[in-house]
Parts: structure tokens; C-alpha cells; sequence
């Protein structure tokens, strides 16, 4: 844990988002906070490309969404300027596990979290396709497809780094609440705030926005070595200021990650404004 993270800025604690008492303290020993999404991204990158240039290393978790295409972006470009050798080294022992998946959609589809993927990082790279696992949204039997998903990952020796973003209603990975900290691998159904927050990807239709999704179930994550969550944005102040803030709960799924002694948070200071 890097506990020189405030050097450029104020104490990541002295926004009104945060809290104080025993809980500030707690949280100053795992929160970064970076000027804007630019940094965030940069400083992800770092640590993604820091943890796939260790050896011997075990798969990375991967998550999806608006926080980390611009994460990959930087990835990818940190990647492209290795060496040759290296770069051919790094992509070449490439292994990563998707947290989440929508359960109807073909990896084909520009929607599917397998198609974001091969946008932000198969194709940029040139990575081997079976190397960037996801769940297949397509299964006939996608709690059986959950179940096989979290025994790969275990046959596969684990997640050495989770990197995990935030929900507006604070699920991560699909973990709608109410959730507890003991649920493994399973199909879910969608909350309704959840098909909201995704609906851009639908043509800005909620209805559009699959019903179910498999997904990690906590206790997978909560399996990781270390735990890497990023928030980013004005939308989850909100939802970051309660995590901060609330007890660990069912109605919080993110809370559990507090029982996690690997956790870091990084966020941006849009995402820490009231
Ligand atoms: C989605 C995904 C998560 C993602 C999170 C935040 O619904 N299931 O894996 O990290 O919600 O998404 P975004 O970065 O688009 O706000």
C-alpha cells in the first residue's frame, strides 16, 4: 500500500464526502483520490501494468464499463510503448477473468461485455481472444454457466488483482443489493436502478437493457488476492459518500469489500465531491 497517495493533493478525507471518526482513518489507509478521470485512468494503468509484469503472476479480474474504457485505454498505450520483446512477453502470457456478463446477448453483440473487451483490449493488443474470459451470456443453462465460470477461475489458481468499478446503487460486479458477503457465482436478476444507470449502451432505453446477468458472486471476489475498486464521476458521489460512511450491509454490496485486507480504492475528486 502506497500511504504516500496524498502527496500532490488535500488529505483524501477532507471532502465533505467523507466521513470522519474510526471510519476516516480506516479509509485514509486505503483511498487514493486523483485530480479527474484522466489521472484516475493513468494511475489504474500503472498499477495493471505493475501487477501483469509480475512474475510469477495470477489472472487479473476485469470489469467493464464507462470508468474503465478510458483505464485500458492508458493500459494500452502504457503496452504499446514496451519493447518489443516485452510487450510480446506480457500479451503473450495474457490471462484475465470478466467479472460479469449479460445473460441473452452474443458475444457478438456491440453491447456484450465480450465485445467491450475486444474493443478496449483483444484487439488494441493483440490479444489471444480465449486468453480474456467472460461468461457466455449465451448458455442454455446460465446458473450451471456461473458455476462453471467461478470453477475455472479456481482451476486457474485465482485472482491475483480485482479490478472492480462501482454501481450508482453500489453493487460491483452484478451484486445487486440486498446481497451478502457469502454469494458465489450466479445468474442475477437486473435491478431496475442497475438497467437505468447501463441503459446509454441500449440506445438510452432501460427496457432495452437485459433482464439477467451471471456474475461473480462476492465471496469470488472477496477470493482475490488484492482488490482494486475505482469510482469515477459526479453520478457516484453519492453512492461513494455512503460507502464511506455506512457500516458494512447487505444493502450496500460494495461495503463487504471493507473485510478485505488487500482493498485500495482510487477515485477522482468529482466522484469524492458533495
Ligand atoms: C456495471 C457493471 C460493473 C461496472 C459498474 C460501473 O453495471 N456490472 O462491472 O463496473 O456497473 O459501471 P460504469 O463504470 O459504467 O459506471
Amino acid at each position: 500500500m502506497d500511504l504516500n497517495v496524498h502527496r500532490q493533493r488535500p488529505p483524501a478525507l477532507s471532502s465533505p464526502a467523507a466521513t470522519s471518526g474510526p471510519e476516516a482513518s480506516w479509509w485514509s489507509r486505503h483511498i487514493q483520490v486523483v485530480g479527474d478521470a484522466d489521472q484516475l485512468a493513468g494511475r489504474v494503468a500503472d498499477l495493471l501494468l505493475g501487477e501483469l509484469q509480475a512474475i510469477p503472476r495470477l489472472p487479473l479480474g476485469l470489469a467493464t464499463g464507462r470508468t474503465m474504457t478510458p483505464v485500458y485505454a492508458a493500459l494500452a498505450a502504457r503496452i504499446e510503448g514496451l519493447p518489443a520483446a516485452t510487450r510480446q512477453a506480457l500479451t503473450g502470457r495474457w490471462r484475465s477473468f470478466n467479472l460479469d456478463e449479460y445473460v441473452g446477448l452474443p458475444p457478438e453483440d456491440p453491447r456484450s461485455f465480450a465485445a467491450a473487451m475486444r474493443r478496449d483490449l483483444v484487439g488494441p493488443l493483440g490479444l489471444e481472444p480465449r486468453s480474456v474470459a467472460v461468461p457466455d451470456g449465451l448458455a442454455a443453462d446460465p446458473q450451471r454457466e456461473a458455476r462453471r465460470y467461478g470453477a475455472a477461475i479456481a482451476a486457474a489458481g485465482g485472482i491475483g488483482l480485482q479490478l472492480l468499478g462501482l454501481g450508482e446503487n453500489g453493487h460491483v460486479g452484478f451484486n445487486e443489493p440486498p446481497c451478502n458477503a457469502d454469494v458465489l457465482s450466479r445468474c442475477v436478476s437486473l435491478s431496475e436502478a442497475t438497467r437505468r444507470q447501463n441503459a446509454a449502451a441500449f440506445g438510452g432505453d432501460p427496457a432495452a437493457v437485459p433482464q439477467r446477468a451471471i456474475t461473480l458472486g462476492l465471496a469470488d471476489i472477496l477470493r482475490s488476492g488484492r482488490i482494486l475498486l475505482v469510482v469515477s464521476g459526479p453520478a457516484k458521489a453519492a453512492v461513494l459518500r455512503r460507502l464511506l460512511n455506512e457500516p458494512p450491509s447487505p444493502s450496500l454490496p460494495a461495503s463487504w469489500l471493507r473485510g478485505h485486507p488487500g482493498l485500495r480504492l482510487i477515485v477522482d475528486r468529482a466522484a469524492m465531491a458533495d
